[in-house]
C-alpha cells in the first residue's frame, strides 16, 4: 500500500470530470452552467434551473412548457406504490419514508432500470422530479397521520407541493405568490453543489452501473445527516434552544469553540468565504417574514448569533461564515414546513443535480468504478485460534 495517497474525507480527491456546477471557494463564486446563482435565483424558477442543470442549457419557453406538462403528468402515484406509506409507523421519519419509496419506484418502472436513450433518461428524470415531491408530501402526511392530499395538476410545481402538504378535505391551502416564490427559490438554491456528499454517493452508486432509482435514494440517505443535508434542522434546534433561554448566543459560541457543537450552519469544506446561498438567502428570509407579516424571533437571533461568530477570532481564523443552511430553515419555518421535514425540502431541491450527475457519470464512457483504496492498520497476519485457546 506504499503509493496509495491518505486523503481522509476526499479533501483533495477528484474522482470525477464534470462540467455542471462551478464553484470558486476563496471568492464565494457559484454558477450553474457558467450561470452565476444570483442570476439564477432572481430570474428563474426551479423547474427551469432543474432542466439548466439536467441538459445543460437553460429551456426554451416551448421546452419549459413541455416539461412542465410532463411534470404535471407524472405527479400521481402507482397505488401499490402508495400502499407502501400504509408499513410505515406513525411517527416514522419522513426522510426514512422517501429513500425507501424512491428506491421502490424501480419496481415499478422496470423498463427504465436500464437507460438507453435520451429518451429514456428523460422520462426517468420527469418521473423522479416530478414523484419525489408527491412522495415527500405523503411522508410527512403519513408521520401525522393525516389522509393524504392528491395532487392537483392544475398547480404549479411549488403550489402543488404546498397544497398536498397542507390542503385538508374541502379545504384547498392557497399559499400567497410570495410564500410559492420562497419555496422555488429554496429549492433553486440547492439544486446543485458539485462532489458534495450526497451527489459523490450517487456517482459512486452509480458508477456500478446501479439505476437511476437506487442512485437517487441512496443519495437522499447521505443528505440525512447533521453535518451535511441535517444542518439546516440542527440550526433550527439551535435558535430555539436560544429562544428558550436555554443557552445564550455567546454559551453557544463557546460551546462550538471549546469543540463541544459544532456552530451549525457555519463552515463549508470548500467556501472559505461567505457560502453566495446564504447571502441570498438571509435577504430572502427577511423579505418574505416581511411580506407575510410574520415576526420570527429567531431570525433575530440568528443574525445575533452570525454577528458575534464572525467578529470572534475563532471563526474569522478558520474562516468559518454562514452556509446555505444558516438561513433557509427560517424560510422553511415562515412556510410552516415543520422541522422533521426540513432535510426532505433539501432532497427535493437536490434532486435535479444528483439526477444530472448520475447521468453525466452513466454518459462518460469507460468511466471506472468508483474504487477507493485504504491505508491498512489491522494486523496482517495471524494463526486461527481455536475456541478453547482463546
Ligand atoms: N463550528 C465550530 N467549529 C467548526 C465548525 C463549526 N460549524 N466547522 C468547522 N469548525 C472547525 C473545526 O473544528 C476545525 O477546527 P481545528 O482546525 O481547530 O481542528 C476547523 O474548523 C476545520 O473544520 P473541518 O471539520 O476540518 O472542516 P470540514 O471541511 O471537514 O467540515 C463541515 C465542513 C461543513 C462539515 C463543518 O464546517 C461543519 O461541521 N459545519 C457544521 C455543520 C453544517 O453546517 N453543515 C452544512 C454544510 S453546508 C451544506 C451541506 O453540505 O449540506
Amino acid at each position: 500500500t506504499g503509493c496509495i495517497t491518505y486523503d481522509p474525507g476526499y479533501m483533495n480527491t477528484g474522482p470525477c470530470k464534470s462540467a455542471i456546477t462551478f464553484v470558486d471557494g476563496e471568492q464565494g463564486i457559484l454558477r450553474y452552467r457558467g450561470y452565476p446563482i444570483d442570476q439564477i435565483a432572481s430570474r428563474g424558477s426551479f423547474t427551469e434551473t432543474a432542466w439548466l442543470l439536467i441538459f445543460g442549457e437553460l429551456p426554451t419557453r416551448e421546452q419549459l412548457s413541455r416539461f412542465s406538462a410532463g411534470l404535471c403528468a407524472e405527479e400521481l402515484l402507482h397505488e401499490d406504490l402508495r400502499h407502501h406509506f400504509e408499513g410505515f409507523p406513525p411517527g416514522g421519519h419522513p426522510m426514512a419514508m422517501l429513500s425507501a419509496v424512491v428506491n421502490s419506484m424501480g419496481c415499478y418502472h422496470p423498463d427504465l432500470l436500464e437507460i438507453e436513450s435520451k429518451g429514456e433518461f428523460y422520462l426517468a428524470a420527469s418521473k423522479i422530479i416530478s414523484k419525489v415531491r408527491t412522495i415527500a408530501a405523503f411522508s410527512y402526511r403519513k408521520s401525522m397521520g393525516l389522509p393524504f392530499m392528491y395532487p392537483n395538476p392544475a398547480l404549479s410545481y411549488c403550489r402543488n407541493f404546498l397544497h398536498m402538504m397542507f390542503s385538508i378535505p374541502h379545504k384547498h391551502y392557497d399559499p400567497s405568490p410570495e410564500a410559492v416564490r420562497a419555496l422555488s427559490l429554496f429549492l433553486t438554491l440547492h439544486a446543485d453543489h458539485e462532489q458534495n456528499c450526497s451527489t459523490s454517493t450517487v456517482r459512486m452508486v452509480g458508477s456500478s452501473q446501479a439505476n437511476l432509482f437506487a442512485s437517487v435514494s441512496a443519495g437522499i440517505c447521505a443528505l440525512w445527516g447533521r453535518l451535511h443535508g441535517g444542518a439546516n434542522a440542527g440550526v433550527m434546534e439551535m435558535l430555539e434552544q436560544i429562544s428558550e433561554g436555554k443557552r445564550t448566543p455567546r454559551e453557544v459560541l463557546e460551546l462550538a469553540k471549546q469543540k463541544k457543537f459544532r456552530l451549525m450552519g457555519f463552515g463549508h469544506r470548500i467556501y472559505k468565504s461567505y457560502d453566495p446561498r446564504a447571502v441570498i438567502l438571509k435577504q430572502a428570509a427577511h423579505d418574505l417574514l416581511t411580506k407575510l407579516g410574520k415576526l420570527d424571533r429567531l431570525m433575530d437571533i440568528a443574525m445575533e448569533l452570525e454577528a458575534l461568530a464572525l467578529a470572534d477570532p475563532y471563526f474569522a481564523e478558520r474562516k468559518l461564515y454562514p452556509n446555505v443552511d444558516f438561513y433557509s430553515g427560517l424560510i422553511l419555518r415562515a412556510l410552516n414546513i415543520p422541522m422533521q421535514m426540513f432535510p426532505v425540502m433539501f432532497a427535493i431541491g437536490r434532486m435535479p443535480g444528483w439526477i444530472a450527475h448520475w447521468y453525466e457519470e452513466h454518459q462518460q464512457h469507460g468511466s471506472k468504478i468508483h474504487r477507493p483504496r485504504q491505508i491498512f492498520t489491522g494486523q496482517v497476519l495471524r494463526d486461527y485460534v481455536p475456541f478453547d485457546e482463546r
